[in-house]
């Protein structure tokens, strides 16, 4: 598999890096606008392969697309980080242009590729390679839910004091600080619902911590994060090498599942080696549905920004 990440700052280059680690992918060439900069990471990250035990050949490319040709996956993570206090959709005006030019350039060198979108505001940034692209929509993911759900896990574990891999749990809506829908009714360690373990109120905690997963981290590191959203590229890379129809939350486009339309916005979706395979539509609570209903309108409001 030949997969391209587009954007070779921090969380375009731990995807390289995670993806490699992995040792699935044959090529993963990383392009930047930033002259030798690509170039450079992709060296440095090489250097690596003997120490990490990885074959994955990674190269680096200064915005020359050609290289990227035949690309099975592409991920953008081009645009600019937000800043702390930001939201993420401010930075719609500044990486609406590049998401679209890259998008483009992606599917002229490689016509059959797979595109998950990284940039922010995510949702909106994958509604927009969708409409420029005009690729069919199970070839557009948006990586949002697989990381706000390992946020999701990460919290649960903290309030529960238990290992992270006794707990499930998964965050649905828009990647946005107020859209994010932690589904806490459904999360469970062991397959015993955390609500078992921790108060309402706790749970109400957890819940707010991993809306704001990526403010808090913005806060810390001055910038957004990248090893988490890295990894979380990288697990949907490997569900498409292997073909695995795994379960993850992702932007998906969406025409009547949910009741929506028009949109990508965060939903359970199988991903395989077509992208999204299927869109898993389960069944919401009252609460929940009313939840989604808003997410989709912010997210609305945000599109018609484009
Ligand atoms: C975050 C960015 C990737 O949540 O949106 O860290």
């Amino acid at each position: 598999m030949k997969v391209t990440v587009v954007g070779a700052g921090a969380v375009g280059a731990s995807c390289a890096e995670y993806i490699a680690m992995k040792d699935f992918a044959s090529e993963v060439v990383l392009v930047d606008i930033k002259e030798g900069f690509a170039e450079g990471k992709a060296m440095d990250l090489m250097q690596t392969a003997s120490l990490n035990g990885f074959d994955t050949k990674i190269t680096g490319s200064t915005n020359d697309y050609t290289k990227t040709a035949n690309s099975d996956v592409a991920v953008i993570t081009s645009g600019i980080p937000r800043k702390p206090g930001m939201t993420r959709e401010e930075l719609i005006s500044t990486n609406a242009g590049i998401v679209k030019t890259v998008a483009e350039n992606l599917i002229k060198e490689s016509p059959n590729v797979i595109i998950i979108v990284v940039s922010n505001p995510m949702d909106t940034m994958t509604y927009l390679a969708h409409k420029a692209t005009g690729l069919p929509k199970n070839r557009i993911i948006g990586m949002g839910g697989a990381l706000d759900s390992a946020r999701f896990k990460y919290r649960l574990a903290e309030a529960t004091e238990a290992p992270i891999s006794d707990i499930d749990g998964m965050v649905i809506g828009g990647h946005s600080d107020t859209g994010m829908i932690p589904l806490t009714r459904l999360a469970t360690r062991n397959s015993v619902p955390v609500s078992q373990f921790i108060s309402e109120e706790r749970m109400q905690e957890v819940k707010e911590a991993t809306k704001v997963g990526g403010a808090t981290l913005t806060k810390l590191l001055g910038t957004s994060a990248w090893y988490a959203p890295g990894a979380a590229v990288a697990a949907m890379v490997h569900a498409i090498a292997t073909d695995a129809h795994k379960m993850f939350p992702c932007s998906c486009f969406l025409e009547g599942e949910y009741g929506l339309n028009d949109i990508c916005i965060g939903v359970p979706a199988l991903i395989g080696a077509n992208g999204v395979e299927k869109i898993v539509e389960i069944e919401l609570s009252a609460t929940e549905k009313e939840e989604l209903s808003n997410s989709a309108e912010a997210v609305s409001k945000t599109n018609g920004l484009l």
